[in-house]
């Protein structure tokens, strides 16, 4: 009886909070409260979050990933340039380990706590990717053939997307968006 009764609240729990990961829906200021006055950073269309609470139109949210040393970047993983969130406020960054890469690269394993509007946070990363590969179609084959997914690996798209985003007049939205669809595509 008391089993059941824990099982149903563990439910209720997931249900409220969200079972498994959320992920950005699009880039969206993390906020230090819910009032939005202190933006702390940036959170990246398609990195993962985990949600805590929530507090009107906003949802505390909770991101961990790896930033180099010395870097303003928190990336989603190890050895791999695909950008998790944009550091504003440096002592918003609370490291929890470190861990060093096949490379040699020392990461500082980071975590920071926030608020984003709900309506930045989505369930479906499939569907969050399929925005930015309705994007690349659209914008990246006017002016020569649309190249493949799999040319290059995700640690050299974004100084191809730095270059491409100039010729193809993209917003910081619309190259984040393409470039996580080229980073993500396997
Ligand atoms: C306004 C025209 C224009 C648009 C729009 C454009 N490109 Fe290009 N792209 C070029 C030109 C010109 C080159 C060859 C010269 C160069 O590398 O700058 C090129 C080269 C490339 C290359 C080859 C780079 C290499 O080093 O081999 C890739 C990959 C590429 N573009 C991807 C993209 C993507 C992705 C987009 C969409 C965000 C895009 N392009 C949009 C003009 C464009």
């Amino acid at each position: 009886m008391l089993f059941r009764k824990i099982l149903g609240m563990l439910c209720l729990t997931s249900l409220l909070f969200g079972a498994g990961g959320s992920f950005m829906s699009k880039n969206s200021p993390l906020f230090s409260d819910a009032s939005a006055k202190e933006a702390l950073g940036e959170l990246i269309v398609s990195a993962e979050v985990k949600e805590l609470s929530k507090s009107g139109e906003y949802t505390e949210v909770e991101f961990t990933g790896y930033q180099p040393k010395d870097s303003g970047v928190v990336y989603e993983k190890t050895g791999v340039l695909i950008v998790g969130f944009e550091t504003a406020k440096a002592s918003a960054v609370k490291i929890i380990g470190e861990k060093t890469d096949e490379y040699g690269t020392v990461w500082s394993h980071v975590t920071v706590k926030g608020f984003v509007v709900t309506s930045a946070l989505g369930k479906d990363k499939g569907s969050i990717l399929q925005a930015g590969k309705d994007l690349f179609s659209a914008k990246c084959g006017t002016c020569h053939a649309l190249h493949a997914e799999n040319e290059f690996d995700a640690n050299v798209w974004p100084s191809i997307l730095e270059a491409m985003g100039e010729q193809a007049a993209l917003s910081k939205d619309e190259k984040y968006s393409i470039m996580k669809y080229l980073q993500n595509y396997k």
